[in-house]
């Protein structure tokens, strides 16, 4: 007999993953975690929503069927979702949309149908970039090529770089584009600077892939999507890869969506034939639940409006801590060397600590962090500021 299992290739671990073990594995009382991308109030907790526990004691009431939804998922949270992220950029009658397992399922499903449009597709990710991106587009073969964005020097993305890097892409390859609060920098185009990525896309007839999982988290809900609604108007097709995760503090619901702009009715209902059958061949149906939770929210103006307010309040949260953590690092160290976590928006940026001190970080000081010193401001707190900046600051000069 042939043990074919156990030939299985050893595969890495994803190393944000791996961190969230490796810190419930450790029993120190003053450990502190900035590793996985979840948000924590200041006392430490991942709650859900008002908003969300409402609606969801409101459908438990009054819904009638677990019945199958769509292949593409329940039309209403289609609408919503759209209108949430969109606006009225592209006419409801341009947009396909497809309800998939959180923004990860968008992800996947909108390479899915990028690779089947253009088999010669290339996919371009920044530098730095969500290390499940590359992730995905290795395990599906599909070719990726890197364009600079962050600079770790001023703190900012650098658009010059970027554009020149892009300006070597061809048509029909597939940009992928971080919505908002760019994961791992914090660092986002400015208005100027997506205007500047549309007309380059435009010129070359590129593809962009939106990959949208923080919005609220940065600017605030509309702000957020300044850039991508502009480019939305300004290229001929797009995709928008949605997560609900954060903003609605689904994570383990997983909430998500995959928006295509199309440039006319038939190439969308050619879109949403693809999509449907992408989704019957990986899971058949979506999951609903988190996703009606979502409509209920957004189409309730009581529900929403709390919605929208205690995501305000997560979002203040973070620029409360992002000008904690810089003072602080500020007056220990005398340098303004910390001083770009208070202009960068968002759940995350990059220390700019090297592998080893990372390490030391969480060995001696018990601070977690990823590999490449991407901290997650949520994970800390008023009273844990000083004990992360000593430990930064000690590990770091
Ligand atoms: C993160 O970047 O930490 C989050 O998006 C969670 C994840 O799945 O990696």
């Amino acid at each position: 007999m042939t043990a074919l299992l156990a030939g299985l290739p050893a595969q890495e671990p994803d190393k944000i993953i791996r961190l969230m073990s490796m810190f419930a594995a450790d029993d120190r009382p003053g450990k502190i975690d900035l590793g996985v991308g979840v948000y924590r109030t200041e006392t430490g907790e991942t709650p859900i929503l008002k908003a969300v526990k409402t609606a969801e004691a409101r459908l438990l009431d009054a819904q009638l069927t677990k019945g199958y939804t769509a292949l593409s998922g329940d039309p209403a949270f289609h609408r919503a979702m759209a209108d949430l992220v969109l606006g009225n950029s592209v006419p409801q009658g341009q947009i396909a949309a497809l309800a998939t397992p959180g923004g990860t399922g968008a992800v996947r499903q909108g390479l899915e149908m990028a690779i089947r449009a253009n088999p010669d597709m290339t996919l371009w990710l920044s530098a730095p970039t969500w290390p499940n991106h590359p992730a995905i587009a290795a395990a599906m073969d599909v070719p990726v090529r890197t364009y600079r964005y962050y600079d770790p020097a001023t703190g900012i993305a650098d658009l010059s770089a970027m554009l020149d890097d892009l300006a070597q892409a061809k048509t029909g390859d597939v940009v992928l584009l971080h919505g908002c609060c760019h994961n791992p920098s914090g660092a986002d185009l400015s208005r100027d600077a997506w205007e500047e990525v549309a007309r380059l896309c435009g010129r070359l007839g590129l593809l962009p892939m939106v990959d949208l999982a923080y919005q609220g988290f940065g600017d605030g809900l509309e702000a957020d999507t300044a850039g991508l609604r502009h480019l939305a108007t300004a290229v001929p097709e797009m995709l928008v890869a949605v997560s609900g995760s954060k903003n609605f503090g689904l994570y383990r619901d997983r909430v998500g969506i995959l928006l295509a702009c199309c440039p006319d009715g038939a190439t969308r209902d050619r879109v949403a034939g693809t999509m449907d059958w992408l989704n019957r061949l990986s899971y058949a149906f979506p999951p609903d639940h988190g996703a009606r939770v979502v409509t209920t929210i957004l189409t309730d103006p009581d529900l929403r409006q709390s919605w929208e307010s205690e995501l305000d309040a997560m979002r203040l949260r973070l620029i409360q801590m992002r000008q904690a953590l810089s003072a602080e690092l500020g007056r220990i160290t005398g340098t303004d060397r910390f001083e770009k976590l208070r202009h960068q928006r968002g759940m995350f940026s990059l220390l700019g600590a090297t592998p080893d001190q990372v390490a030391a970080l969480r060995t001696d000081h018990g601070v977690y962090m990823v590999g490449d010193s991407r901290i997650n401001l949520a994970g800390l707190t008023i009273e844990t500021v000083p004990s992360a900046a000593a430990a930064i600051a000690a590990a770091m000069t």
